[in-house]
């Protein structure tokens, strides 16, 4: 007997990898052929019948909306389709943020890479991104694959099959007409009798902030997939004042004005709502800033920045200013929705040279860490009507001085931002605010021009 030589060795480990090979090659070719059989057994009736029994178990938020017929009259459920009559609606809902929640938000397209995850063949299936499109292509119609169970009730081993209600050109509208309006083929209105080409109903959840919530509200953590969900517009609304005075999501999202809504049918004006759907109203891509501007003037910001002069107390050698931040138009808090969103604000003072004589900034937002624990470890963002004022302190000197104050608001960090090269593809966040103000001897801040989303003004100068 001779002893086992080491390359006698590394021989029978390189067969033991070749032998695994081969198996792996017979295993995916197995797999391969298996597939198609598998799925050729079940019917499309079968796969959609399957997919609604998988989602119905599942969380309002890891739902997609139910499978929506066309209505009669009508050749398909996409957005164009609705716009060639109501033509003015759709050229506002083309403008909105919810018309560009698919392909043409780089980020979202970044997010959902990573949350397909590696499951390469042998390696371990780690796909969450099937819950992500229920809300940014929430109809079933809209979905290239349904999900029909998971592996071991694992989120992140979904079972797919081919949709056959999958409708590639309505998936790029993202949130269309049809997700809040259509079901089961019938066209829902506020008024439910018009005459209209369509079957038409009338659907008084419209306006619920419901209809939005289920979107704009969703908190969980999947601790094995280090994933968290924190969208939570609809609980700050809720918490706050408006609910009360009748103010939901629609009364400030969705002005109103009187049109028709049809223009080339000759039907009375009536009441309607606009469908740009404003919020931060920072553009998604940048060849699209020129196209939302002018919405700035009709949605205005959520915050109201002002320099007030401060508490008089003992230390005469300082002069105290207080830069407010109130959010004053938000129905929630400022900023909302996703955690990486979030404000700065800075404010400088200058002596006549132009020397920087004090300073303040602050980031509002919320921060959570991410490994290796989910926790929310700090968040300082402003609640409906309430403010918080940043104490600006400059030597009394007895000159007069100016204070400018300039205010970002952002989609998401530097950092992500980079690691995703969104550079030209994708916009980060923009100033909203900016002000200048002259303190005279007495400490008394004079607003001298303001640039904000209403417009550029020059105010309050004697
Ligand atoms: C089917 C899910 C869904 C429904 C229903 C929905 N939204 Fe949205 N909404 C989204 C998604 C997703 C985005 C963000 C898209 C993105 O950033 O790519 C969004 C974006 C917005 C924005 C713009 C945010 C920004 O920064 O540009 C506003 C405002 C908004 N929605 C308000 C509403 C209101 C008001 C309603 C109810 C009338 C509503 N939404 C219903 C999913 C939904
Ligand atoms: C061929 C033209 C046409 C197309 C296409 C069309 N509509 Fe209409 N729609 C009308 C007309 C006309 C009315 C009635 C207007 C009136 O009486 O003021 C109407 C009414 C409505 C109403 C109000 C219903 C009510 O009574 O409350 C809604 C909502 C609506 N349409 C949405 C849609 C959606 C969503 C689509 C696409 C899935 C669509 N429409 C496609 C012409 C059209
Ligand atoms: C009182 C008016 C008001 C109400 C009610 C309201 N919002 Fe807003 N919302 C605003 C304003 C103003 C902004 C713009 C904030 C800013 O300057 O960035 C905004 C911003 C947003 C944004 C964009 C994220 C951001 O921070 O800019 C989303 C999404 C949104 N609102 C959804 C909702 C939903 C969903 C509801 C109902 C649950 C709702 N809003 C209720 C006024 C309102
Ligand atoms: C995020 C939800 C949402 C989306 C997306 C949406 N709408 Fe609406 N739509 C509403 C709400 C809410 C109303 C107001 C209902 C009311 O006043 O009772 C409305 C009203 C209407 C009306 C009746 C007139 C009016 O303004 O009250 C028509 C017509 C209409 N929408 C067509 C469309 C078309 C066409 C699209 C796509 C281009 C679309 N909608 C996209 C939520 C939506
Ligand atoms: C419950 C519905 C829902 C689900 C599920 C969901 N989103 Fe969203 N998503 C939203 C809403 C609503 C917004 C708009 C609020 C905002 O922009 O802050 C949004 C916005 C975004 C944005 C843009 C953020 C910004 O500041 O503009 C990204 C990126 C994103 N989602 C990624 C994802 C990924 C990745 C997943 C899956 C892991 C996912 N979303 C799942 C509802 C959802």
């Amino acid at each position: 007997m001779t002893s086992t030589s080491p390359n006698n060795a590394s021989g029978r480990r390189m067969l033991r990898i070749a032998a695994a090979a081969l198996g792996f090659v017979l295993a995916t070719a197995a797999v391969l052929w298996l597939w198609p059989a598998r799925e050729a057994k079940l019917s499309d009736e079968q796969v959609l019948a399957k997919a609604a029994a998988f989602y119905e178990t599942r969380p309002y938020y890891e739902q997609p909306h139910a499978y929506t017929a066309v209505p009669a009259g009508l050749p398909d459920l996409r957005a164009e389709t609705c716009g060639a009559c109501h033509t003015e609606i759709y050229e506002e809902w083309k403008l909105s943020t919810h018309r560009r929640a698919w392909l043409d938000d780089a980020q979202f397209q970044e997010e959902l890479a990573k949350s397909r995850g590696d499951h390469a063949p042998g390696g371990e299936q780690n796909d969450v991104s099937w819950m992500c499109v229920n809300c940014h292509t929430p109809l079933v119609n809209q979905l290239e694959k349904l999900v029909i169970g998971l592996t071991d009730g694992d989120i992140s081993k979904p079972i797919y099959a081919d949709n056959p209600s999958f409708d590639p050109v309505l998936q790029l509208d993202a949130i269309t007409c049809a997700t809040c309006h259509v079901k089961d083929g019938i066209v829902y209105g506020p008024f439910g009798d018009t005459d209209a080409p369509h079957p038409v109903a009338k659907g008084d959840f419209l306006l619920s902030e419901e209809n939005c919530v289920r979107c704009h509200q969703a908190e969980a953590i999947f601790p094995d997939q280090n994933l968290g969900c924190f969208f939570t517009t609809g609980e700050e609304w809720k918490a706050g004042p408006y609910p009360a005075e009748g103010q939901t999501c629609q009364s400030c999202h969705m002005p109103e004005v009187t049109r028709r809504l049809a223009p080339a049918f000759e039907r009375p004006e009536r009441v309607t709502r606009r469908h740009w759907f404003g919020g931060s109203l920072i553009p998604k891509h940048p060849d699209w800033e020129e196209e939302i501007a002018p919405l700035r003037a009709i949605f205005g910001s959520g915050a109201e920045i002002e320099l007030l002069a401060g508490s008089d107390d003992e230390d005469d050698t300082k002069i105290k200013l207080h830069v407010r931040i109130r959010n004053a138009n938000a129905g929630h808090l400022f900023p909302t929705g996703d955690p990486e969103r979030h404000v700065d604000v800075e404010a400088t003072a200058r002596n006549a040279d132009g020397d920087t004589i004090g300073q303040v900034s602050e980031r509002f937002g919320s921060v959570y860490a991410w490994w290796p624990k989910i926790v929310l470890e700090r968040d300082n963002r402003i609640a409906p009507r309430e403010h918080v004022d940043l104490e600006l302190s400059v030597p009394a000197d007895g000159e007069p001085f100016s204070v400018e104050i300039v205010a970002h608001k952002y989609r998401m960090h530097l950092e992500a931002f980079e690691h995703h090269a969104l550079e030209g593809r994708y916009v980060r966040g923009r100033v909203f605010h900016r002000s200048r103000w002259t303190v005279g001897s007495d400490g008394k801040p004079l607003l001298e021009r303001v640039d904000d989303d209403h417009g550029v003004r020059r105010t309050q100068h004697p």
